[in-house]
């Protein structure tokens, strides 16, 4: 989860270093540091407990370090609390320093073996034992690349690495196992860093390391890499697939509020060349062995975390009614059973970041278990889902930075939607009706953008709930997802405790929450199940209870007393889901600003969840 720069270059890398740091915050946000060799050939450090912006104040008022070889780390902490002790870079006597990101999986018994040893610690964290290593196998005799290569294989589990020394000024060395990292090269200057965003502004081509690497940074032309084995490896290298303009906040609050409003541009970006006025083209949305795959597919298995867990679970009502058998799991939950998977099941992983922990390693497991045709679903482009898989739908959406996550979700779900057209017209869907489903998805960019009217509306309901601390949510059907997102967002940003019910199960358990100081908000889109719906919202207005009811405009429920009506622009039933999600991510949103939240970095999270 942790983010990871560094570089290689002739001019002072600090300021280079800092606003990458800005950049990757995302991904951890605890402390961060960084350690430059400066022309003297000595090391300076610094670190701080907090944003990067602490860091960046800290070196603005009076400490004047440079240099033109460095790293930097943001935290997101996992071994040891937050500590200035604790943050990257670690050192060894100011003359190796490391920045990790992933867990050392054997670091107790190697921090035993050193302390045994008469090794000082000077943190509670699993990335001191690479640095010990690295210092007692260079006082063994061997170059920095020669330790780094005896450290590697000493050590488990999934981590990224990159290491300076004052014995080698002007390198970097950097080590992958399981987590990602990339060489990213600029002009006359070469950068390492944990993902792609972090190069945008910096770099024109990039390598991303396989698994097993080892390569040593210096100037363009002499950076080299080692695969597993030893061999020096070509990797091939490609343009940097992130526009940094789209990394700039311009002229909104925060990235949240930037990625709610843009999620109309998301989502034409992610039917560009994919649909023509009546049907979906194939070969636009899929490439590769995409039609061989497509025709033996008999079923589908989703596999998803947290918000993408969401869209798949929306995607199972469209697969199901369209007679294709769909299970969505949450991957964590799925890598720990032994699922039975039927021949020709096609397993669908869904990933805004493509890097996260458990969706991969469920992704492994399902492989393992014989499942023979893998889909990612992904909007990071280069992440390590894509080289995983069979096919990648890739989402459009654009650099997703806050944690909390919006247009990506509405991306995948739009992207769910071709590739159950896909998988539809092989079971016997129509021309005619596919030509109508497609027409109700060209309508939807501006459909979002009448949804995002409804923003000053939302500002004023979000008055009603900034000093709750408990909030229901119901919805039914497709909607039932729905609502379990609108909690979610209103849960990680705001602090909001909110729990999301199919409402029909109010009367089994969760109806004796309801009081006045509980508002329940009701996902009511004029559907087969309004009439049902309706009456759920009785029995919570019966107990005293105040509902905020989102129902499509032109239904028939009434605001009252107890009942305030907020009508959402109606939609066709496949992209009603996509359009009632945005009211409740405004909610979320202005509760959270009201409140005095950090909208985009939220406490204990991180933006890619690298770790299990
Ligand atoms: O990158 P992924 O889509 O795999 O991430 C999955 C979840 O970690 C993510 O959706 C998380 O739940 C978001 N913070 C929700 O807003």
């Amino acid at each position: 989860m942790c983010g990871i720069i560094g570089a290689v270059s002739h001019r002072n890398v600090v300021p280079v270093l800092l606003d990458s740091l800005g950049i990757l915050e995302y991904r951890g946000y605890d402390s961060s540091g960084i350690a430059v060799i400066n022309s003297e050939g000595v090391m300076d450090r610094e670190r701080k407990v907090g944003k990067v912006n602490q860091l960046a104040h800290s070196l603005s008022n009076g400490s004047t370090i440079s240099g033109t070889t460095g790293i930097g780390h943001t935290r997101w902490a996992t071994h040891g609390e937050v500590s200035e002790a604790n943050a990257h870079p670690l050192a060894f006597k100011e003359k190796i320093a490391v920045v990790c990101n992933g867990i050392i999986e054997n670091h107790e018994e190697l921090r035993a073996q050193h302390l045994r040893e008469g090794c000082e610690y000077n943190s509670g964290t699993d990335t001191e034992v690479i640095v010990h290593e690295i210092h007692r196998f260079q006082e063994s005799g061997l170059s920095l690349l020669e330790a780094v290569k005896g450290t590697v294989e000493k050590l488990t589990g999934s981590f990224a690495f990159a290491v300076l020394s004052i014995t080698n000024p002007e390198k970097i060395i950097v080590a992958k196992n399981g987590s990602s990292l990339l060489i990213g090269f600029g002009e006359n200057e070469t950068f390492i860093a944990s993902d792609t965003l972090a190069l945008a502004k910096i770099a024109k081509r990039m390598i991303s390391l396989e698994d097993g690497d080892i390569a040593e940074i210096s100037d363009q032309s002499e950076t080299v890499i080692f695969d597993r084995s030893g061999s020096i490896v070509q990797r091939p290298a490609e343009s940097i697939p992130i526009n940094a303009k789209n990394i700039e906040l311009g002229t909104y609050a925060h990235y949240m509020q930037k990625e709610i409003f843009e999620q109309a541009a998301a989502v034409s970006s992610t039917l560009k060349d994919r649909v023509t006025s009546d049907s979906v083209v194939e070969n636009e949305v899929l490439t590769g062995k995409a039609t061989e795959i497509l025709d033996r597919v008999e079923a589908v298995r989703i596999l998803a975390c947290g918000t993408s867990f969401y869209a798949g679970l929306i995607a199972k009502f469209w697969f199901e009614a369209l007679g294709i058998p769909c299970e969505t799991e949450i991957a964590s939950e799925f890598r720990y059973r032994k699922p039975v998977i039927a021949n020709n099941t096609l397993l669908i992983a869904i990933s805004q970041s493509g890097e996260t922990a458990d969706t991969l390693a469920a992704l492994e497991y399902a492989s393992e278990l014989g499942c023979r045709y893998t889909l990612a679903i992904c909007n990071s482009p280069a992440s390590k889902i894509t080289r995983m898989v069979d096919l990648v739908l890739h989402t459009h959406a654009g650099p997703e930075i806050s944690v909390a996550s919006t247009k990506a979700f509405s991306t995948q779900l739009v992207s769910l939607l071709l590739l159950m057209i896909l998988l539809a017209r092989r079971k016997g869907l129509t021309a005619q009706e596919e030509s109508e489903v497609v027409h109700e998805i060209r309508a939807l960019p501006s459909r979002i953008d009448a949804a995002l009217q409804m923003d000053r509306k939302i500002h004023s309901l979000a008055k009603q709930f900034v000093d709750k601390e408990h909030t229901l949510m119901l919805g039914r059907g497709t909607h039932y997802p729905i609502a379990l997102e609108g909690a979610l967002k209103l849960k990680e940003i705001s602090y909001i405790h909110a729990d999301a019910y199919p409402a029909g199960e109010l009367k089994h358990g969760p109806l004796a929450l309801i009081d006045a100081n509980v508002p329940t908000v009701a996902v009511a889109p004029n559907n087969h199940l309004l009439t049902k719906l309706k009456n759920n919202i009785q029995e919570v207005k019966t107990r005293g209870g105040k509902l905020f009811v989102f129902s499509d405009a032109g239904d028939s429920i009434k605001s009252d007393e107890l009942i305030e009506v907020i009508h959402v622009i109606q939609s066709g039933p496949y992209t009603s889901p996509i359009i009632h999600v945005i009211p409740l991510q405004l909610l979320a949103y202005h509760v959270a600003v009201m409140r005095g939240e950090d909208v985009d970095n939220p406490r204990n999270l991180a933006k890619s969840v690298t770790v299990e």
